[in-house]
């Protein structure tokens, strides 16, 4: 027996770091897909997906739900660059929750089941998620998301595309592969909050109020308000200590060509993964990032979530 599913990747507008402390996020999914194949009779080896069957074993065991003890392999297929704010691991708790809860109840499972599913295994990649990455993964499109409590998180599918006048003009830039895990990048803030309580909440309600003026942006079309939103974002990101010296330089290099802002969980020592980067003129900065080496790669959105394969 053979089961696919794929997800795909996604790209914070805003909220990043903030929706761990209960804050709006505003995240898009995007175009790269990760692809989990799972087979019947060939057993597992690999640490990381036996950790993952076992997830989904105790999460239908918790539900009740009797399944059984066939030896599965898992594959994985991606061309979602890893560890880069693109949410690979996100996409990968997706599609492994939909093609393992399949094979274990022998019928395809609801899209929402498949979140909670997820939720557990992206658990194993860094402890405390706030659930976005897997929620946008599993949904598409654009989310709004807010986790109230670990059992009540608002997840809204906003019938909202970002406007062509705005998503036309995007590009995602690598920074480069951040030193730090996600995990360790939601550490550092939590350490910062508890020695400089007051300065970062103040940073986090920034963020907030950036959510929701993207958010008017989008509706309205307004690219001055869009462009200045995600200056005043990557500037609250940066004094939240998750941005590296070498992103914040590449957006100084970049500053005549347009505005930018880190997406996921950033980094501090070396890069911080990909930006999202707002240009007038984007023929001209592709041609700018080319002659000066900086790898990029198409902002390309999709309605599309998570989806059976086979
Ligand atoms: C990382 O993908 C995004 C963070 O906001 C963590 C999370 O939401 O779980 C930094």
């Amino acid at each position: 027996m053979y089961l696919a599913y794929s997800s795909p990747g996604r790209v914070y507008l805003s909220g990043e770091h903030a929706v761990v402390y209960g804050k709006p996020a505003l995240v898009t999914a995007i175009n790269l897909r990760l692809t989990v194949t799972v087979e019947e009779g060939k057993k597992e080896t690999k640490t990381s997906f036996i950790q993952i069957i076992k997830v989904v074993q105790q999460y239908l065991t918790s539900k009740k739900i009797t399944h059984s003890d066939k030896s599965i392999h898992l594959s994985v297929k991606s061309n979602i660059p890893v560890g880069r704010g693109l949410g690979s691991s996100a996409a990968l708790s997706v599609a492994a929750a939909a093609a393992l809860l399949e094979f274990y109840t022998g019928k395809e499972n609801s899209s929402e089941e498949i979140n909670n599913c997820a939720y557990r295994i992206e658990k194993l990649f860094h402890l405390h998620p706030s659930g976005v990455d897997v929620s946008a993964s599993c949904f598409g499109g654009l989310i709004y998301y807010r986790k109230e409590f670990e059992f009540l998180k608002n997840i809204s599918r906003l019938n909202l595309k970002i406007p062509k006048n705005i998503s036309d003009k995007l590009i995602l830039i690598d920074t480069g592969h951040p030193i730090e895990s996600t995990g360790q990048m939601v550490e550092m803030v939590g350490t910062r909050y508890n020695k400089e309580t007051s300065r970062v909440e103040k940073l986090l309600n920034q963020i907030e109020k950036n959510v929701k003026q993207l958010v008017v942006s989008l509706m309205k079309e307004d690219v001055a308000f869009f462009k200045k939103t995600i200056s005043e974002n990557q500037k609250a990101l940066v004094d939240l200590g998750v941005v590296s010296k070498k992103a914040v330089g590449i957006l100084k290099y970049l500053e005549k060509l347009g505005v930018g802002k880190i997406t996921g969980g950033g980094g501090l020592k070396k890069g911080s993964g990909f930006i999202l980067f707002y240009a007038e003129d984007l023929e001209g900065l592709k041609n700018h990032l080319e002659i000066s080496k900086i790898p990029y790669i198409p902002f390309s959105p999709t309605l599309e979530g998570c989806k059976k394969e086979l």
